[in-house]
């Protein structure tokens, strides 16, 4: 992106400007007028956008190759800008070209045409007319366009996630035995936001997977479109991943500082002390310290096929990797990952469901609205493994029941 945006800049705001640098490889040295180079440039600004678009029809998702044409595309022009810099006629035809120059520019930003062209030329210009007219016009254009669905979610889960614990875990003690225990905010409280966060968002990846399935046995035909709610969903699901990554690994650091805290600390001498009062010698819980052991372990394990799945995500990595690694890792391991998550808050909870003691103000604990939405996930991922679900389903994303609905539809007519 950089090159493309350097190049349409420097051959937008004059062409004189490269003169200085010259020298070339190739250089058409004898112009007569300017005519002749022109129409070689406009040629090529064609082939260019030609092969731009060919490439833009066959990987429909992917911005990499249409860079990487980009890039040569720009660096191929501008050695004809410098060669013609180089020329002394250029100097008084160099008017006349940038006209011509940005024309074909501007030709470009025809349909078919990618992003990273438009968006070039967009970028230079909004640089441009920064000294000739109000910078926001350009405004209307998003950023981030995929993140708006995930960062919204996350936004609203952590604010009612966090407004939920504030009031049973702060406002609760405060209010009903006036104990003050708001140092909890900033460590305790956002530790339970933020793996509620990670575990729902987890979930949020694999969800609309199973909705299309159900729209798929539905419909009977793959070829029918979904919603367009659902469509967006399923582009964004590598950005919800990826924020789930993201929350879960803040989960995990906060996690572990849990002992370096003075607060901890405080307590751990008090516990000991009520100990020696009661005179007791051992404080071993068996299976507390199984509890602990294996919940702390099971999100370690989770934690790693996590980044496991953002590191494919990434694209160099994802075309290194073939449709079926790809498709595995990111489905199967992924579902392996919410399993872990879930035993993991699971194994956490342990036999806190049934405490009444937990059910301050008649309201569930977090690790119960945690897990609600991966078990769903979960259970009907299961039961659309079953052989009857999994074969019609394999038929349907195969092409083969529309085929066969066709077949009826004319035999019947
Ligand atoms: C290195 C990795 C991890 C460690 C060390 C870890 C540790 C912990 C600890 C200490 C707790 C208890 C928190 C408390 O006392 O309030 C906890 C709870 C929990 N963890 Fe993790 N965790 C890890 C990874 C994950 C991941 C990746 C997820 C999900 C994506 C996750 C989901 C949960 C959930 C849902 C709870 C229950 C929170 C609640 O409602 O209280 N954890 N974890």
């Amino acid at each position: 992106m950089v090159p493309t945006q350097w190049w349409v800049s420097t051959s937008l705001s004059g062409l004189d400007e490269s003169a200085a640098v010259g020298g070339s490889t190739h250089p058409p040295r004898h112009h007569h007028g300017c005519s002749a180079h022109v129409q070689k440039i406009l040629r090529m600004l064609r082939s260019a956008a030609c092969e731009q678009s060919k490439q833009v029809h066959a990987r429909a998702h992917s911005s990499k190759p249409v860079a990487k044409t980009s890039s040569n595309y720009i660096q191929n022009l501008n050695h004809w800008s410098k060669n013609m810099d180089q020329d002394e006629n250029q100097k008084r035809n160099s008017e006349i070209t940038q006209e011509v120059f940005g024309k074909a520019i501007m030709d470009l930003q025809g349909p078919g045409i990618p992003e990273e062209i438009m968006f070039s030329h967009r970028h230079q210009r909004t640089h441009k007319d920064e000294f000739e007219s109000p910078p926001n016009k350009y405004c209307e254009y998003d950023i981030f366009p995929k993140w708006h669905l995930p960062v919204k979610t996350a936004l609203i889960l952590s604010l009612f996630i966090f407004t939920y614990t504030f009031l049973r875990d702060i406002i609760h003690p405060f209010v009903t035995a006036q104990e003050n225990v708001f140092y909890k905010i900033p460590i305790l409280v956002i530790n339970k936001v933020l793996p509620v966060v990670s575990i729902t968002l987890l979930a949020l990846v694999y969800l609309p997977g199973i909705l299309a399935a159900g729209f798929q046995f539905h419909y009977g035909t793959k070829y029918k479109r979904f919603p367009q709610w659902l469509d967006r969903w399923m582009l964004s699901r590598k950005q919800f991943g990826l924020l789930s990554f993201f929350f879960g690994s803040m989960h995990a650091c906060y996690s572990l500082c849990y002992p370096l805290r003075r607060s901890y600390r405080y307590k751990l001498l008090n516990w000991a002390y009520q100990q020696v009062q009661k005179k007791k010698e051992n404080a071993w819980i068996e299976h507390d310290v199984w509890r602990m052991e294996i919940y702390v372990s099971l999100g370690i394990l989770a934690l790693a096929l996590l980044a496991l799945l953002a590191v494919t995500s990434i694209p160099s990595v994802n075309y290194s990797l073939t449709w079926r690694e790809f498709h595995y890792i990111q489905s199967k391991m992924g579902y392996l990952a919410l399993l872990l998550c879930t035993i993991h808050a699971l194994v956490f909870a342990w036999d806190k469901w049934i405490d009444l003691h937990q059910y301050l103000w008649y309201t569930p604990p977090t690790f119960i609205i945690a897990v609600i939405l991966p078990i769903i996930v979960l259970t009907c991922k299961v039961i659309l493994l079953f052989p009857c679900f999994r074969k019609r389903l394999q038929k349907i994303r195969s092409g083969c029941a529309a085929v066969t609905n066709e077949t009826q539809i004319t035999s019947k007519l």
